[in-house]
């Protein structure tokens, strides 16, 4: 007999003479020559209440049946007389597949905090709030591949293993097959003359650059995959390794990026509050009160578009004291953009133009020399979700701002070819799917939305 997923019973339209479920014992509590299991399979966040009379014939392995312990049961679904479920099973069988010793399985009844279920990230799936994120996590990443080929959108595979640097931040993990302690390379030849690669090689920033390779091919493309980043900020909102979808379109401007960016967030707002009701209720009910509230804004109102130098005049007015001053030149910190969304406008803002000096090489220069046709969309509660540009797509200029950067041309010539056949405007952008997950469920730390986050000096499982 197969086993019937959980949530499909709960769901079901009539009683069930036969069932089989499979799952995790939640709890158990036993009355009156009867076993109440809750037992959750993850498929839904509701558990199923499994009854076992313990004179009956599934009693046999009934005491080894622990908080934690995995069982598969055959029954009936029946209609639950007791609240809080329509259904329940009435154990004729039941089998102990793998038992969980009370004393030492970590996660009894009791809540725990977020900071202890770190230490246990290879558990803490098992809670009703971990169950729920991942679920979530899951049902986002499909609802980006529906939305890019809803849209005529390829999805391109982009290299983890990479030689050049996106950003030019320098913020790259190397990857390397030399010993420790390389013997002195031959004169000339280099420190990576010996290396797996005979050159240099890092773990992609981000997948970019060979985006734009390929919509300057198929037209539009979007990336969705991790990447990596060795900055050491040990803060809420990054993470060593994040997973980041980046679509690339030719024949786009800044406003078409920023329209992509917003029907982008929109769209997978929508889907789970569409898709994902029961996980998110749980995190409105017990993380972010405002968080339905704030969702149904970021769904529907149309977000604020401001260029940089606007937003800094509304930054210098307000009469907040920040802990980093603003002025024109200075990089928006969290703060200022939270205060943006969350206090000026109360929605999501778009903010673009900004100094060349703060930005990449590849963002394209503006008419006024002065600025380039960046944006960055800011969110409540997170600041930034989404970075991108109109991209340099005039050879010259493009080999200029190389330079001008202190890079090497010749490591991106095949960057600058694009810019000799056929180069065409074009824009794209990236969205931290973490930050997107923080977002739509209001948890504030980064490393509560990946299954196993990568921080400084945190490499566990
Ligand atoms: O603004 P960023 O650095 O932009 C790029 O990497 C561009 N190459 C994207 C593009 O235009 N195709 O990063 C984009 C987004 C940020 O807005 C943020 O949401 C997320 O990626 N991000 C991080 N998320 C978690 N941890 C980190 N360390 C992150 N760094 C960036
Ligand atoms: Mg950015």
């Amino acid at each position: 007999m197969k086993r019937t997923l959980i949530k499909n019973l709960l769901n079901s339209a009539a009683a069930l003479n036969r069932v089989r479920v499979s799952g995790w014992v939640r709890t158990r509590r036993d009355s009156k020559g009867f076993s109440f299991l809750e037992v959750n399979d993850g498929s839904c966040l509701k558990n199923l209440q499994v009854i076992v009379e313990e004179t009956g014939p599934a009693f046999g392995q009934l005491a080894a049946v622990t908080t934690g312990a995995a069982v598969e049961i055959d029954g009936a679904l029946v209609e639950s007389p007791g609240a809080g479920q329509k259904w329940e099973v009435r154990a004729i069988g039941l089998r102990l597949l793998g038992g969980a010793d009370p004393e030492t399985f970590p996660l009894q009844k009791k809540r725990h905090t977020d900071e202890f279920l770190r230490t246990i990230a290879h558990l803490r799936p098992r809670t009703n709030k971990y169950g729920a994120m991942f679920r979530i996590r899951s049902e986002a990443a499909f609802a980006v591949h529906r939305f890019f080929r809803e849209r005529g959108f390829h999805y391109l595979h982009s290299p983890i293993l990479t030689g050049s640097d996106c950003e030019g931040a320098g913020e790259m993990f190397r990857v390397t097959t030399l010993p420790l302690h390389p013997p002195a390379s031959p004169e000339g030849d280099g420190p990576f003359a010996d290396d797996f690669f005979g050159k240099e090689a890092s773990l992609t920033v981000s997948g970019q650059l060979e985006a734009e390779l390929f919509a300057s091919a198929l037209g539009s493309v979007y990336t969705f995959g991790p990447t990596f980043r060795a900055e050491n900020s040990n803060t809420p909102r990054h993470a060593a390794e994040f997973w980041m979808i980046e679509p690339e379109m030719a024949f786009a401007d800044l406003s078409d990026n920023m329209d992509l960016a917003e029907d982008l967030v929109k769209a997978l707002t929508v889907h789970v509050l569409e898709n994902c009701r029961e996980d998110l209720d749980l995190f409105a009910k017990f993380v972010d009160k405002q968080l339905m509230a704030s969702l149904e804004t970021i769904a529907a109102q149309p977000y604020e578009r401001l260029p940089y130098a606007d937003a800094v005049d509304i930054l210098k007015t307000s009469g907040r004291a920040f802990e980093f001053p603003v002025d024109f030149g200075a990089d928006l910190q969290t703060e200022h953009e939270r205060f943006l969304c969350e206090e000026h406008f109360k929605k999501p803002v778009i903010v673009y133009n900004y100094p060349r000096e703060i930005k990449a090489f590849y963002m394209r220069l503006n008419d006024d020399d002065r600025t380039v046709a960046a944006m960055d969309l800011l969110v409540p509660r997170v600041g930034e979700l989404v970075g991108g540009s109109q991209r340099e797509e005039r050879y010259d200029v493009l080999e200029r701002r190389i330079l001008e950067n202190g890079m090497k041309l010749e490591s991106y010539w095949w960057y600058l070819d694009i810019r000799r056949f056929g180069s065409v405007p074009h824009a794209g952008f990236g969205l931290g799917f973490e930050r997107f997950l923080m977002m739509a469920t209001g948890v504030t730390n980064i490393r509560d939305v990946i299954p196993f986050p990568r921080t400084p000096k945190h490499l566990e499982f």
